[in-house]
């Protein structure tokens, strides 16, 4: 061990303006900062506070003047339509500033909101890239969700415009995004006057004249658009996150502290150098695609891949191998479920054979916990490190991970290793005082935050402070519960909230619970994330009927199964619900959703002291039993 993580940590905590002052020398700068860190209104922080930037210059321009204008700075590999495409940094650049262009054309100007809700495609990228150049504000809304979830955005963002496609392809499914943009638009109390729409070949969308415009046609008549300076404080995007309740919480990433963590992070944390290829098969919806398809990897000089597929059925369980052996990846990110669904369909690793993976080096996994299971599968059939890594949306780049470029320490399955620079982690009591190492606690994090994670909450500074800051004075709140082991190696093992993840997707119980509880027959619900050995967590509904309904349960259950569909989108993947007699409850009326869920997954559990009557915990099993409910 050479000791450079721990001597990068120990300064990043005793000095962090040092530490990150010298970081972001790695970025082009219009003006210079007055203070790396300005703590002079706590518990808010900035970075680089007085600094000018230009995050899409920091991203393209810069890489061009500097010698990469013909390297590829982006592949899109989309086995879904059988379509590859490379653009180079200069493609791009030109791409970009392009539709910039039509952006403004389009009254869209610095500080305004637009909202992308587009598949994964190049456009999508060049879209939140070209908001950047203008210094627009994106909010990228992940195409699984459904209308209502759009709207619900629409409302909280307030966009100046709309960009979207006409269809998405989900394997073989093409999905219109025309009808489902149109509904939004109809829900929302705020007015959309514009929306730019890119046509793809495999569903054309109906435009409505006078707002809807065509994507292709808009760029004929534009002209480029230069990079608009704007201060390091100043948001880049929201990305909206399930929270614990039905309104999802729009964190805001600034561009300047954005700018220098990420680049930071793809040399010291991924371990990759500019040229190479990086690869997250994720989506541009997620913060993932956000950090690691479309800012990193550029921000750094590297080559990005936009994936169109799944890890399996387009075609075959061998498709992640055959992206990274065509296109020379060094690294790819994705989440632990994409592997175990290459695993459950070609367990001892056929596919991976057939393909030369010589150039690379990494496997890096997040978004949910990596299971020891899939770790040593994993680490088994490719023979190279494979690296769990632990984060958030609200934080934006990973909070405790293996440093691959800084120094790799021995892996431990089942943790993400160690905390990152920049971020000190404690494990607390509900008090908020530490507990000792071996010992389970709620994660969380001294302030200050570093650079790249969210300043506060989308024109919400209050409830930030009320979600995150309040529960535990001078800690961030992560959400998360874990402990540490006597090597100082973190371990996470699940939300303390609301919030469940499913196949690397976070979802909120609370909308979900939102949503059944329109239901004319329901009395009241709790859903809860149920132990699902593929997607890790699946939903899993109690329902209490009005009294007086005597329909059939399982219809009722259907309904409730389309309702939840509909208006949260075919991600929730709610599919199961049980009809129970009483949801158990304390005496001052709490659900008892964590003692249910361990019902339901057949764990121990002891019977709350504060119960009001624990026979409903028997009748919980009986209605489960009743049904043939299995934990799989
Ligand atoms: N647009 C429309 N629908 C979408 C969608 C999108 N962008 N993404 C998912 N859906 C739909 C799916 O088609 C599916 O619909 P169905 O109920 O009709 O079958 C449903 O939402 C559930 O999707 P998902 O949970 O993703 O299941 P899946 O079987 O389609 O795929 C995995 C399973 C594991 C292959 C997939 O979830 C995956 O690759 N996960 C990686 C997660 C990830 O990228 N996380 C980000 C952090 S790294
Ligand atoms: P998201 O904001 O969608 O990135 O989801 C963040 C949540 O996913 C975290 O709060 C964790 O609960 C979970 N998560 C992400 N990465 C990991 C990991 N490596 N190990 C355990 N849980 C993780």
């Amino acid at each position: 061990m050479t000791g450079a993580y721990r001597k990068a940590y120990d300064e990043s905590i005793k000095n962090p303006e040092e530490f990150w002052g010298r970081a972001a020398k790695a970025v082009h700068w219009d003006r210079p900062y007055d203070r790396v860190l300005d703590d002079t209104n706590k518990p808010f922080y900035r970075w680089f506070a007085g600094g000018e930037l230009n995050t899409c210059y920091n991203a393209l321009d810069r890489h061009v003047k500097d010698g990469r204008a013909d390297q590829a700075a982006l592949i899109y590999d989309s086995p879904v339509t059988g379509r590859v495409g490379r653009y180079t940094y200069r493609e791009l650049l030109d791409r970009v500033a392009l539709f910039a262009g039509v952006l403004a054309d389009n009254g869209v100007k610095k500080g305004d909101t637009v909202i992308i809700y587009m598949p994964m495609i190049p456009e999508a990228l060049v879209a939140m890239l070209a908001c950047a150049r203008i210094g627009a504000v994106h909010s990228v809304v992940f195409g699984g969700f459904a209308p209502n979830e759009l709207a619900i955005r629409i409302d909280d963002a307030r966009p100046v415009l709309i960009v979207t496609a006409s269809c998405g392809i989900e394997g073989k499914k093409v999905i219109e995004y025309k009808p489902l943009l149109d509904r939004a638009i109809e829900l929302a109390s705020h007015r959309v006057a514009r929306t730019i729409i890119y046509q793809r070949p495999e569903a054309r969308a109906e435009l409505i004249a006078g707002r809807d415009i065509d994507w292709t046609e808009a760029e004929k008549k534009a002209s480029p658009a230069g990079c608009v300076p704007v201060k390091a404080t100043d948001p880049l995007y929201i990305l909206y996150t399930s929270g614990t309740t039905g309104l999802p919480k729009g964190v805001v990433r600034d561009n300047g502290g954005h700018a220098v963590a990420l680049a930071w992070s793809m040399k010291y944390i991924y371990g990759v150098e500019p040229g190479e290829v990086f690869w997250a098969a994720s989506d541009v919806g997620w913060v993932v695609g956000h950090s690691y398809i479309v800012y990193g990897p550029l921000l750094y000089g590297c080559t990005t891949i936009m994936y169109e597929g799944k890890p399996v059925g387009t075609p075959d369980p061998g498709a992640f191998w055959r992206v990274i052996s065509e296109h020379k990846v060094s690294a790819l990110f994705t989440a632990p479920t994409a592997f175990r669904a290459i695993k459950k369909e070609d367990p001892n690793g056929e596919y991976l054979k057939k393909y030369d993976l010589s150039a690379f080096r990494t496997l890096f996994l997040a978004g949910e916990r990596l299971d020891p299971d899939t770790y040593h599968w994993a680490s088994d059939m490719l023979g190279k490190p494979v690296i769990d890594h632990w984060w958030q949306t609200e934080t934006g780049w990973a909070i405790a991970a293996n440093c691959m470029g800084l120094e790799p320490l021995p892996v431990k399955a089942g943790s993400p290793t160690k905390p990152v620079p920049g971020f000190q982690v404690e494990i607390v009591d509900g008090d908020g005082k530490q507990v000792p190492a071996g010992s389970e606690g709620v994660v969380a994090i001294r302030l200050p935050l570093p650079p790249g994670t969210f300043p506060t909450l989308w024109k919400n500074d209050d409830k930030f402070r009320e979600s995150y800051l309040d529960i535990y004075p001078g800690y961030y709140f992560t959400g998360d519960g874990g402990y540490y082991d006597s090597d100082g190696y973190i371990y996470i093992m699940g939300r303390v909230d609301d919030v469940i993840n499913v196949a690397g997707h976070r979802l909120s119980t609370g909308a979900m619970e939102e949503v059944i509880s329109q239901h004319p027959d329901v009395a009241e619900c709790a859903v809860v994330g149920a132990a699902d050995s593929f997607k890790g967590q699946l939903p899993l509904g109690f329902v209490v009927l009005k009294s007086g309904v005597e329909r059939n349960p399982d219809e009722i259950v259907n309904e409730l199964v389309r309702m939840v569909r509909d208006q949260i989108g075919a991600v929730a993947c709610f599919k199961q619900a049980v009809v129970v007699k009483r949801l158990p409850k304390t005496r001052s009326g709490k659900i008892l959703r964590g003692t249910m869920r361990k019902i339901a997954d057949d764990e121990t559990y002891s019977v709350p002291s504060t119960i009001d009557d624990p026979v409903i915990l028997n009748e919980i099993k009986d209605s489960l039993a009743s049904v043939g409910y299995q934990k799989v």
